[in-house]
């Protein structure tokens, strides 16, 4: 790893980090040289990367609530008990609303339940900010801190409907809701507000906007999902890793307030 990109003695906290992306920036900050804490609201299962790790002095896996502050500061005293100071939050866990999920929630917009919108609030948007209160303070407290909030196109652009329409069932339209979109928008305004507000005490604050990741979708969506975007395929779940170390390390020192948009072309044209 060249030393721009060192984060050896530094310490993360990766929220989320158990998921499809979160386990690949536990595994790019790791290679980097940095101590990972992950918090994650499910710890029972872990997929092969967490198995293999178990016993890695560097990782450690903290069952944390976001939706919770009392969570949160337990979880953050125990990385400082274990690790030190954290330096690097990556705010990454979030809800996002699957096919697979109940009608209503990828439903129309006007009957949009309520439910549903506090659910993915609770997560996305108060979660991130108390993680930013508890961690971010602490950082600002010690003048030093990098913190990435994930965003996604949908929180930049609207979603492309026409994507989703093959996926009417029994008359019941599905529409990419409004709650993750509204989410994903708060955070980037989130990221400013933070930028200014601790700059001053060296705490650097960027968001990174995400554009699909290939999971195993249908080949229908594939289609209709890749058509729209010039590079013509969907992300690996590793392409966003050398954003995650560009932003943690030394070598986005001068960024701050900004947002970084890696989609494969999705949001230009
Ligand atoms: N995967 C994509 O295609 C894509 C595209 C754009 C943006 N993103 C963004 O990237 C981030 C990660 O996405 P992913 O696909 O890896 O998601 P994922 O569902 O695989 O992982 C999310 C993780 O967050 C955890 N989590 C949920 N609620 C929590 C809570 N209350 N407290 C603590 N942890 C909680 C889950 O247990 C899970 O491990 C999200 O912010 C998502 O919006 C993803």
């Amino acid at each position: 790893m060249i030393k721009l990109f060192d984060l050896t003695g530094k310490i993360a906290i990766v929220t989320g980090g158990l998921g499809q992306l979160g386990t690949q920036y536990t595994k790019i900050l790791l290679e980097a040289g940095a101590k990972v804490a992950v918090f994650d609201i499910k710890i029972d299962k872990l997929n092969s990367f967490y198995l293999s790790n178990k016993d890695n002095p560097n990782l450690e896996i903290i069952k944390v609530d976001i939706t919770k502050k009392k969570s949160i500061k337990d979880g953050t005293k125990n990385v400082i008990e274990k690790f030190g100071v954290p330096s690097i939050l990556i705010n990454n866990a979030a809800l996002d609303t699957p096919p697979g999920n109940p009608a209503a929630e990828n439903g129309p917009f006007e009957e949009y339940p309520e439910s549903f919108l506090d659910k993915t609030y609770a997560v996305n948007l108060k979660g991130m900010i108390f993680c930013c209160q508890v961690i971010g303070k602490i950082m600002a407290e010690n003048q030093h801190g990098s913190i990435i909030n994930i965003s996604s196109i949908y929180g930049y652009i609207s979603p492309d409907q026409r994507i989703y329409e093959y996926l009417e069932k029994d008359g019941n339209k599905f529409f990419k809701p409004i709650s993750y979109s509204v989410t994903k928008a708060a955070v980037l305004n989130l990221t400013r507000y933070l930028a200014t507000y601790w700059a001053g005490k060296k705490v650097r604050v960027n968001s990174l906007t995400l554009g699909g990741v290939f999971n195993n979708q249908d080949e229908e969506f594939l289609k209709g999902y890749c058509q729209r975007v010039p590079l013509g395929r969907m992300a690996n779940e590793d392409e966003y890793n050398g954003a995650i170390l560009f932003l943690a390390s030394d070598a986005s020192s001068y960024m701050t307030g900004s947002n970084l948009i890696i989609d494969g072309g999705f949001t230009a044209w």
